[in-house]
């Protein structure tokens, strides 16, 4: 579903070059949820906003089903992102001047899509806090909204960055639950220093060197 074809990547600062990615290869099946691991500094978010069109590659490709992302132009890479993506992060990132559910609302707007924003919320358990602003929830809460508004209009790829990062066991937990309840056939990637999501997910992956292994 979701295919990274000898990705390459670097980043200069200064006189300084970190090659992050190094022809890195991968393919995620349909429906799957890999964890992606590695140490602090190996590429993890670097892959993912690749994947995101948050940031280009050097070489290599990238595509989603038959669609080759590396060569949407940032227009059309920004229509895939609202249709077809899901995106959570570590620190939630929720429009901090939207309510809750206006944060769903907002989503399926950009997307053109329909979804239920109730069944949602209810979903998460948080269909009672649908009117409170962001800064009025607790960070567990807040990253409950994330994973709603990360699916509320129905996208096939999932990208979470560290979304238990910031999380304590139980809220981290929870959190896992939800990504796991997604629907059938949304493909599911997780950069990830946490054992507990390494062990709930179909496959781990590990950026080694600047290789996926
Ligand atoms: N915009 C940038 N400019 C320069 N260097 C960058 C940039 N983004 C990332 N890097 C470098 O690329 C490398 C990989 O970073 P990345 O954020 O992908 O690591 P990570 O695996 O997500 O780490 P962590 O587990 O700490 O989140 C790091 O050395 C980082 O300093
Ligand atoms: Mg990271």
């Amino acid at each position: 579903m979701l295919r990274f074809e000898r990705v390459s990547k670097k980043f200069t600062e200064g006189a300084v070059e970190r090659q992050v990615l190094r022809e890195a290869s991968l393919e995620l099946p349909t429906g799957s949820f890999t964890a992606l691991l590695g140490r602090s500094g190996s590429g993890k978010s670097t892959l993912l906003n690749l994947a995101a069109g948050l940031d280009r590659v050097d070489s290599g490709r990238v595509f989603c089903d038959e669609v080759e992302l590396t060569a949407l132009s940032d227009h059309d890479f920004t229509l895939f992102r609202r249709r077809q993506l899901g995106f959570i992060f570590q620190f939630f990132h929720l429009f901090p001047t939207l309510t809750v559910a206006e944060n769903l609302g907002l989503v399926l707007e950009l997307s053109g899509r329909s979804g239920d924003v109730e069944g949602m919320l209810r979903r998460v358990g948080l269909w009672e806090r649908r009117e409170s602003y962001p800064d009025k929830l607790s960070g567990g809460e807040q990253q409950r909204v994330a994973v709603a508004r990360a699916l509320v209009h129905g996208p096939r790829l999932v990208l979470a960055d560290e979304p238990t990062g910031n999380l304590d066991q139980e809220n981290g937990a929870t959190v896992l639950d939800l990504l796991r309840l997604r629907d059938a056939g949304v493909t599911l990637l997780v950069a990830t220093h946490s054992q507990e999501v390494a062990d709930a997910a179909d496959r781990v992956v590990r950026v080694v060197d600047g290789q996926l292994v």
